[in-house]
């Protein structure tokens, strides 16, 4: 039978790559997207030629916690207990923090950081009652080393890499591993979104003087969820080409 697993952001830059992977891994995906944008998933699902059987177009929006809490208790009686959950939906409201808006904050904060326990918590008792799962959180280099103009998304970041070392202490008597990757600058829209000149003087400071490629991250995913990564829990794997060793 195949694994079960659900990723947020599926569509996204990296959230498309992990979900490649997985489909190729031979997990069965629920693949979440943001409220509304039906016809652009649906878009997707073909764009990349899965099948019923490999990816389920889930709607739901993470930011919100009873609406998560009511539709993941019933995918979880559809479709049985998940084997991975990777959290990956992520925006940015970039700019410096005097003048930033509470709007900007709280956006974030509510899509990167508290949907991490909008849809964790909902699935995690049932993973921990079978003995085994993972949990995997993208979180971000800015996360890691904080970055100027993004003190909203690197606060929410790094609050993924501490709930992530909480929760591999749970879970770790369940047999449920709980790990965060940490990209750095990757080639997505998000990134390519920036200003050409910021983003140019950010490539000139990375090690390996090039953005990562989605598929890097994604290799990363299907490394802490294989069985070979069964031991490590509460690490925070850093993909970012030496722009932070920390
Ligand atoms: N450290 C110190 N000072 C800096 C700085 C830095 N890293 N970056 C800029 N400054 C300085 C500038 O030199 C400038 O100084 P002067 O006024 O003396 O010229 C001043 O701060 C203002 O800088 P900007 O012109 O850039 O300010 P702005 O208000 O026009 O733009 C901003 C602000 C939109 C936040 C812009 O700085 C920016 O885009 N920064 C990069 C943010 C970033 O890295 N985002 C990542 C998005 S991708 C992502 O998040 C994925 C991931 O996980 C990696």
């Amino acid at each position: 039978m195949k694994k079960l697993a659900l990723i947020t952001g599926s569509k996204g830059g990296i959230g498309s790559a992990i979900s490649s992977r997985l489909v190729e891994n031979d997990y069965r995906l629920i693949a979440t997207y943001y409220t509304g944008n039906y016809e652009c998933a649906k878009e997707w699902f073909e764009s990349k030629g899965f099948t019923d059987d490999q990816v389920r177009l889930f709607e739901l929006d993470v930011t919100n916690t009873n609406e998560c809490q009511k539709k993941l208790e019933e995918i979880q009686e559809e479709e049985g207990t998940f084997d991975l959950v990777v959290n990956n939906a992520g925006i940015t409201r970039d700019g410096q923090f005097k003048k930033m808006s509470a709007e900007a904050w709280f956006d974030v904060i509510n899509t990167n950081l508290n949907s991490v326990f909008n849809v964790t918590q909902p699935l995690f008792a049932a993973m921990c009652e079978k003995g085994g799962g993972r949990v995997i959180n993208i979180s971000s280099v800015n996360g890691q080393k904080g970055q100027f103009g993004q003190a909203n998304y690197s606060a929410a970041k790094a609050g993924m890499i501490g709930f992530t070392k909480a929760l591999a202490a749970e879970g770790a008597r369940s047999g449920v591993t709980v790990n965060v990757i940490a990209p750095g600058y990757t080639g997505t829209p998000m990134v390519e979104a920036m200003r050409e000149d910021v983003l140019d003087s950010i490539k000139s400071t990375i090690p390996l003087k090039r953005l990562a490629k989605p598929e890097e991250i994604a290799a990363a995913v299907a490394y802490l969820a294989s069985d070979e990564a069964a031991y490590i829990t509460g690490e925070t794997l850093s993909v970012n080409g030496g722009l932070y060793m920390a």
